[in-house]
């Protein structure tokens, strides 16, 4: 897969799986860039360690307040101190180590309750060294490939401006779940969005296998929408190439990822 851009995105937090850094390690080996998504609440200096090492290339440090109070009415029984002491430790690590990666973003969802804290936030990953901070709207129900589509379909002033003219997941990114499952991208992630399983068959065979390759002609060809898997039928690009082809599937409002 060369220089693709591996993601590893589960639900839980990485840092409580034990061998997460001996996987990233297999991925730096092969050449494959990571990405991992983290609370940090779980982090230990030896687990620092073992992620410069491993050769991590992003962490997005979910941090969503700059008080205990405010971070808590998400992060329930999260420990702000906690968290920037781990971060203050990754940090440290990555200076002793002399490395540059990972890069560190400090990710911030913005909600009513803490949206008062936002320069507080950036302000203190100044001060900590963090890499960059990035501001993201929190969503208050699940969101999926389908929501996302169907706010553009609401709001078609939006699509020119902010919807690309091409998906880039389909040849830099995938995500695999814990069973296996090989997905396109963060917002598919029903069984009925699967593109494959490495159990079944080898990630390159499903990597240039029928279900990618006509995903991926959707941009060459528009016409093909009719070959297209669900859920790429389903997203904005879709929607914005070809919406006479475009099909919102579900809405995540009504119905669940089971
Ligand atoms: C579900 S979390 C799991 C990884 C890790 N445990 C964490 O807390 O970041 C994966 C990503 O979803 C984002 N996320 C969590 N709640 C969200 C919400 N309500 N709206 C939008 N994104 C959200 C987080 O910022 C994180 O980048
Ligand atoms: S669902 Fe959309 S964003 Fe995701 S891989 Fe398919 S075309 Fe790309």
């Amino acid at each position: 897969m060369g220089n693709k851009l591996l993601d590893n995105v589960i639900t839980m937090d990485p840092f409580l799986n034990k061998k997460i850094f001996d996987m990233v390690s297999y991925a730096t080996k092969n050449r494959v860039g990571t990405t991992i998504h983290s609370n940090l609440n779980y982090s230990t200096e030896e687990m620092a360690r073992k992620a410069v090492e491993s050769g991590l290339t992003h962490v997005y440090l979910s941090i969503d307040g700059a008080t205990q109070e405010t971070y808590a009415s998400y992060r329930v029984m999260g420990n702000l101190d906690k968290v920037i002491d781990n971060l203050k430790t990754l940090v440290r690590v990555k200076k002793e180590m002399g490395s540059k990666l990972p890069l560190i973003t400090w990710k911030y969802l913005v909600f009513e309750h803490n949206k008062h804290e936002v320069g507080m936030a950036k302000k203190m990953a100044a001060e900590i060294g963090v890499d960059s901070t990035e501001v993201f709207n929190g969503t208050l129900v699940p969101f999926d490939i389908y929501d996302e589509a169907i706010y553009y379909q609401e709001r078609n002033d939006l699509i020119e401006q902010k919807v690309g003219n091409q998906c880039r997941s389909l040849w830099t990114s995938v995500y695999i779940n814990l069973n296996g499952g090989v997905y396109p991208c963060s917002l598919a992630y029903r069984d009925t969005e699967v593109f494959g399983n490495i159990h079944d068959l080898s990630f390159r065979d499903t990597w240039n296998g029928d279900l990618y390759r006509n995903a991926r002609m959707l941009f060459s060809n528009p016409e093909n929408a009719d070959h297209v898997p669900v859920p790429c039928i389903a997203c904005k690009y879709c929607l914005k190439l070809n919406p006479s082809k475009f099909k919102p599937i579900y809405s995540a409002k009504v119905v669940q990822a089971e």
